[in-house]
């Protein structure tokens, strides 16, 4: 039987909930369609860091590299400030092994309430494609000054050629797989002068290469509104990595819940591992009750099967979601109801089992 080498990192707060419900539902996709899987689990988070003064040991992106991907719950935690954590483990992750694609589904599930009114399951169904190395986390600036009148702080986005033609490319490849054909995108040309204009062209010319996707784009901030008025208008979107990363929380949550927003962190020439992870973080005002929602998670290992070339087990994953919801099995509360955590994966679990 085929053996996959996952390396587990929970992390901090609710990832530490999310994750084994994650392992308890990949260990049941893997018994039911014939796979293994060799975990090795690391411990590495805020905790860590207070012990060593590390998120990770120095050889810790070295320790991954054998894996075929890393199966992440979520980073940071009250007491290490956030650019420390998410520098020091999640972030490296991402730009060391080259996942410059972050893709994210924002998908209203039949049986889960959206805020909007009047909006079905055929009308919220697309993806945000972020880029995930550059851009507004280019980290390419600094502090002068410090303490003085004249202080000032700057930071540069950077977009390099080959980082914003691949992604781009990326989201019409993905367009050109959906029964729509549609790609938007991101951009704020209006008021950011060198970057988005850039951005702007970039897509402008790989959108010659794919004459059969349909395209648009909107500025950020209408683009906003747009996703909570005509969230049935968009397919893929596209954006850099910061308006990526903040469509992709708008995007579930008007889907319903950011609890079961999933995404995967992806190195496409599978050079390096690639990274599963839910889109939310260690919810620390939820952390040690086992309430929190581990769908994100659990989707997210959905993900990674896809990735890891066992596509039948993935899909039995997201049915098994599906089917939950649209059943009226048990839910967290955050989708109004009052299950916990384990709850919810054993169920998946079962159904999974059961396919
Ligand atoms: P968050 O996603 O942790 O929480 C935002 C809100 O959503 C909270 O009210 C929380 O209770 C709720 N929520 C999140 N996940 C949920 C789930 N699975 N089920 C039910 N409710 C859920 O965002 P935040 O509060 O901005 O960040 C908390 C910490 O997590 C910070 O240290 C932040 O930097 C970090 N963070 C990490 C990641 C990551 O590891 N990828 C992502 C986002 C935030
Ligand atoms: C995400 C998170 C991270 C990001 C933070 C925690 C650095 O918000 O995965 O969406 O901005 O990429
Ligand atoms: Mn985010």
């Amino acid at each position: 039987t085929k053996t996959h080498r996952i390396a587990v990192i929970p992390g901090d707060g609710i990832g530490k909930e999310t994750v084994p419900e994650g392992l308890r539902v990949l260990d049941a996709a893997a018994r039911r369609f014939g796979f293994d899987l060799a975990l090795t689990h690391y411990d590495w988070s805020c905790e860590t860091y207070e012990k060593t003064g590390k998120m990770m040991p120095d050889d810790g992106i070295d320790q991954l590299r054998d894996s075929e991907s890393v199966f992440l719950g979520a980073v940071g935690w009250p007491g290490v400030p956030d650019h420390i954590s998410l520098w020091g483990l999640l972030i490296p992750i991402r730009r060391q092994f080259d996942q410059y694609v972050s893709l994210r589904p924002c998908k209203l599930l039949p049986g889960s309430k959206t805020p909007l009114a009047n909006r079905t399951p055929a009308e919220i169904d697309f993806y945000v494609v972020r880029e995930n190395t550059e851009g507004e986390y280019s980290s390419v600036g600094g502090r002068m000054f410090p303490g003085t009148e004249r202080e000032f702080v700057s930071q540069q986005s950077i977009l390099t050629r080959i980082g914003t033609d691949r992604i781009i490319k990326y989201a019409f490849e993905l367009a050109m797989k959906r029964p729509r054909k549609k790609l938007t995108s991101a951009t704020k040309s209006n008021g950011i002068t060198f970057t988005m204009p850039y951005w702007d062209e970039r897509f402008a010319e790989m959108g010659k290469s794919y004459p059969e996707v349909t395209t648009d784009q909107f500025h950020i901030d209408i683009l906003c509104a747009h996703f909570v008025q005509h969230p049935d208008w968009f397919d893929v979107v596209v954006g850099s990595n910061l308006f990526g990363d903040i469509l992709s929380d708008l995007g579930p949550a008007v889907a319903g819940s950011i609890g079961i927003a999933a995404s995967a962190n992806i190195n496409p020439e599978k050079n390096h591992p690639s990274m599963f992870e839910p889109v939310h973080g260690s919810a620390p005002d939820i952390a040690g009750k086992f309430i929190c929602n581990p769908i994100g998670q659990i989707w997210s290992g959905a993900m990674m099967l896809d990735h890891l070339g066992e596509p039948e087990a993935a899909k039995a994953i997201t049915t098994a979601i599906e089917k939950l919801l649209a059943e009226g099995g048990p839910r967290t509360r955050d989708m109004g109801g009052q299950a916990g955590t384990e709850d919810v994966g054993r169920a998946i679990a079962e159904a999974v089992a059961a396919s």
